[in-house]
């Protein structure tokens, strides 16, 4: 008689991230010199995370959020989406920017949203018609369906943006400071509306921000990035705070640590941290 054998009904629970992001070094070549944007950076991104990338201007956030987009190659180290190598732009990665003309003026609010649905030959044309009016509604952009884009404001465009975005149901929405440009009212408003809509639906998001207070408001996790080179300070949980606790004592006490770990610490890097351009060698 054979021996009992164990029985395996499934396979160990590996919390495998759905974006791994290992020691990513950037760099912009021209003929004459190099610039560094990102130092080893790395990272993981769970599904349904709100992951926010937060560093000084010119810390090379827009660059990581490009790289993983799939736009720039990194010079070293790697990145995953579902462990697949990112090697080029993908419908799973669909990017809001901070930049008002990111949607082309002669389309319709209606045919923006549908455009990405029907290049990709993701749904046929009534097909694309519905989900994109589901999603304008979403945004709350209802009744603006034939509007261009010159006739609405810049929170309006973000809506439309983010419902474009939405509407191909990334695995991973990217969005880089895409309220930085908007007045403060407007700009609180929309990072509730996007709570709101991750409450809802629960996508993965990885979003980049100067804003200490934004960070705070918007991520579960923030990773903290030093001066360029961009290099990782620190990674922090930020999901206890958001905007009902904007102002509390515990969140002006947290945007202060932070604040404390981004600019005055410790001085501990390297030199090389520093030397942002050099020449190289022909
Ligand atoms: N296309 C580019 N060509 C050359 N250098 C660039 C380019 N884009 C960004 N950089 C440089 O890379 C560094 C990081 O830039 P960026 O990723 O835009 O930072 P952040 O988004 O954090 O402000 C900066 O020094 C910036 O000047
Ligand atoms: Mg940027």
């Amino acid at each position: 008689m054979q021996p009992p054998t164990l029985q395996i009904v499934r396979p160990p629970a590996a919390p495998q991230p759905l974006l791994r992001v290992r020691d990513v070094s950037l760099a912009y070549r021209s003929a004459a010199r190099t610039v560094r944007a990102t130092h080893e950076v790395s990272f993981d991104v769970h599904r349904g995370d709100r992951f926010v990338l937060l560093g000084p201007s010119g810390c090379g956030k827009s660059s990581l959020l490009k790289a993983v987009a799939g736009f720039i190659a990194p010079q070293s180290g790697s990145i995953e989406l579902d462990g697949q190598a990112v090697t080029r732009p993908g419908p799973d990665r669909i990017v809001v920017f901070q930049e008002f003309d990111q949607l082309p003026p002669w389309k319709t609010v209606l045919e923006n949203v549908m455009f990405p649905l029907l290049a990709t030959g993701r749904l046929a044309r009534g097909a694309a018609r519905e989900r994109a009016q589901h999603w304008i509604g979403k945004v709350g952009l209802g009744g603006f369906e034939d509007a261009h884009p010159h006739t609405l404001s810049g929170g309006m465009k973000q809506r439309v943006a983010i419902a474009r975005a939405l509407a191909m149901q990334p695995e991973v929405l990217l969005m880089d400071e895409p309220f930085a440009a908007l007045d403060a009212l407007t700009r609180r408003k929309m990072q509730e509306e996007l709570g709101r809509l991750w409450e809802e639906l629960r996508f993965t998001l990885l979003f980049v921000t100067h804003s200490i207070e934004e960070a705070l408001v918007v991520g579960n996790r923030i990773l903290l990035l030093s001066p360029h080179p961009g290099r990782v300070r620190a990674e922090l949980n930020s999901h206890q705070f958001d905007l009902h606790s904007a102002g509390s004592a515990g969140f002006q006490e947290a945007a202060r640590r932070i604040h404390g770990l981004l600019f005055e610490a410790d001085g501990a890097a390297p030199p090389a941290a520093q030397e942002q351009v050099y020449r190289v060698a022909i």
